[in-house]
């Protein structure tokens, strides 16, 4: 049975986000939140609170996810989520950002596994949270990974999400399917593939090559087409006859709650313009559609120019 996951994507897929694309499209079997960090000092910042609150969220299955290279603060982290009601914490061992891989943190940990096991140790001693991970195959080389799997062999996870690239890499090349290969032989997690799953052929395709895997975890595929996870599940290249129809509901609840969420109409506008860069992968027809997006500098023709969009595409 196909299971997919969300995968967070921070300054996209907050509460509003996850909530409207769950009303709207769902295919999704867990959610997981844009990533926990603290800075020096043992608090979680408002938003990041806000975005766990339990009555915030309406999806069925949610995870928080936490960043860090300290024992102490994932302890912290992890009682603070399960007073809000979570069981799990997932682990970021996959940011590849050179600020914060340069701290030793996400995929920057990934080549000092001593530290990982020592993080692990502790956690597993002190706590009762269940604990997942979410990893890259390594920063600067893709044989780290082979160095950390048999440190997480020792610890009972929930599971084991790989993004087959390396920290190095942001998100340019390829996925690195062979390595991902190796990996399974070298696992007895359950392990979830997460990277460039964008169309339902993709999918079929990855499908076919790793037919042991039943975990999938889809990112900006989701929010450039967020009817991908429930095509996927039906195994479906149709989409429904309301298809923008649709869309531009979701897109509309979306505007609402930043309306309210965010002050001054040029952040509102800009937070959209956002996911428009995702979005516009599903309007071919309109191949200056971002410039139209970009172009708006009022909420009218915003408005305008999404209407025209979508109107396009239906006709098309
Ligand atoms: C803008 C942006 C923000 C991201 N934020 C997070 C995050 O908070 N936590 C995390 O584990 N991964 C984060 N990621 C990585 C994604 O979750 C995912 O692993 C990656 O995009 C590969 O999957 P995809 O090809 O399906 O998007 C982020 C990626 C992007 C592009």
């Amino acid at each position: 049975m196909t299971r997919l996951y969300s995968s967070p994507l921070q300054g996209f897929t907050d509460y509003r986000f996850r909530n409207a694309f769950y009303e709207h499209f769902g295919g999704i079997d867990q959610y997981m939140a844009p990533y926990i960090r603290l800075n020096g000092k043992m608090e979680i910042k408002a938003s990041r609170q806000r975005d766990l609150l339990p009555e915030n969220n309406h999806t069925p299955d949610l995870i928080p996810q936490v960043i860090t290279k300290d024992a102490l603060e994932f302890l912290f982290v992890a009682e603070a989520v399960q007073k809000l009601g979570y069981k799990e914490l997932n682990w970021n061992l996959g940011c590849p950002y050179p600020m914060v891989a340069k701290r030793g943190m996400g995929s920057g940990l990934l080549g000092k596994p001593g530290i990982i096991d020592e993080v692990l140790h502790i956690v597993s001693e002190e706590s009762d949270i269940k604990v997942s991970v979410k990893m890259r195959l390594g920063y600067e080389s893709a044989d780290e990974i082979y160095e950390v799997l048999p440190v997480l062999e020792k610890y009972e996870l929930a599971n084991i999400s790989i993004h087959p690239r390396i920290g190095k890499q942001l998100y340019k090349g390829e996925v690195d399917l062979n390595s991902f290969e190796s990996c399974l032989k070298q696992s007895r997690h359950t392990l979830i593939y997460n990277g460039d799953i964008t169309s339902v052929q993709a999918f079929r395709k990855l499908k076919e090559r790793f037919n042991s895997i039943d975990h999938w975890m889809i990112g900006r595929g989701l929010i450039a087409d967020p009817y991908l996870p429930s095509m996927i599940k039906t195994d479906s290249l149709i989409y429904p006859e309301d298809r923008y129809e649709s869309f531009k509901e979701f897109h509309d609840s979306l505007f609402a709650q930043y309306e309210e969420a965010l002050s001054g109409t040029k952040h509102v506008l800009l937070r959209m313009l956002q996911f428009w860069e995702y979005f516009i992968r599903s309007f071919p027809s309109s191949p200056k559609g971002l410039k139209m997006i970009k172009k708006a500098k009022n909420y009218q023709s915003y408005h305008k120019a999404v209407q025209l969009l979508c109107s396009t595409e239906a006709a098309e």
